[in-house]
């Protein structure tokens, strides 16, 4: 019923309340809706979850995350089986927690895991050592910025089924037909360097990156000195001047020697 200037004043009251109950039901509604998921839920099968957790090469020490943790199985046998201290998940379907936590009440490991209700984007996720994921192309593709932008050198990320696009994988596996990706987040190494080379001498290093992909150049006194091999793993960076393997770890705007290099005590300063 449309209210018209004829409309009764009893009838005008009618409209009223009935608008009002009405809007009620709509409030009561939204509170119990279920979630809009960006992925559906779909379990990853105990083998895949076993290679996933190998490729990363997860240890006691390390603090795993599980983005969209579904039934909890990843963030479990990340304590269960490989002894995990600290495993969380993130999921933003209620019922999807609540199995979780009941989940690992059976498996005896509530003490070094947690499960928390939310939106995977509105997480911070930069004191992961390892994450972990089963979504889609476009869930990582909206992620791979916040990875690479907010997670330290080194952190593990490993995803069953899906790419990250243009960032190529570190390694690749196949368990069963499911496809296992792993990325090892690279140091931002990019620009130009001043390098102390072995001998003390001076040159300035030419570092040109895409993701953990390097190619190295360098000059001393307006001529080219030969860099091949050039790598980024993490924080370790690896290229050979000569016969001689320079073997770093990057600090921010500082490279130092690291083990395994030839070139004892070089060491670089972003320019
Ligand atoms: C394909 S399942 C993976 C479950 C589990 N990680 C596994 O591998 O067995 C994806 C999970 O992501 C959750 N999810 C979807 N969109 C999400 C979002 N925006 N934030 C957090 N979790 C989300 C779903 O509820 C679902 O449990």
């Amino acid at each position: 019923m449309i209210p018209s200037a004829h409309t009764s004043r009893a009838q005008h009251g009618r409209f009223a309340s009935m608008t009002f109950a009405l809007s009620l039901l709509i409030f009561a509604s939204s509170l119990t809706a279920a979630p809009r998921l960006d992925v559906p839920y779909v379990p990853t099968p105990p083998d895949v979850v076993h290679r996933m957790l190998e490729m990363a090469d997860v240890q006691p020490d390390d603090h795993l995350i599980d983005l969209g943790s579904g039934d909890g199985r990843i963030v479990i046998a990340a304590v269960r089986d490989f002894g995990v201290q600290d495993a969380r998940g993130i999921d933003l379907d209620p019922e999807r927690v609540a199995k979780a936590r009941a989940n690992a009440e059976r498996e005896g490991v509530t003490d070094r895991t947690t499960f928390e209700q939310g939106n995977l984007f509105e997480k911070d996720l930069s004191d992961a050592t390892v994450l972990s994921m089963y979504l889609l192309s476009t869930v990582n593709a909206r992620l791979r910025p916040v990875i690479l932008e907010t997670m330290a050198p080194g952190t593990r990320i490993v995803s069953h089924s899906f790419d990250m696009g243009p960032w190529e994988p570190d390694e690749f596996d196949t368990v069963n037909g499911a496809r296992i990706y792993l990325w090892i987040v690279p140091a931002q190494v990019g620009g130009r360097w001043q390098l102390t080379m072995a001998d003390g001498e001076q040159a300035t290093l030419m570092l040109q990156q895409n993701y953990q992909q390097l190619h190295a150049s360098a000059d001393r006194d307006g001529s080219d000195i030969a860099v091949t091999d050039a790598s980024l793993k993490g924080d370790e960076i690896r290229f050979a001047i000569g016969l001689d393997q320079y073997v770093g770890k990057v600090e921010d705007d500082r490279i130092v020697a690291a083990d395994g290099s030839d070139a004892e005590g070089w060491h670089a300063e972003r320019l």
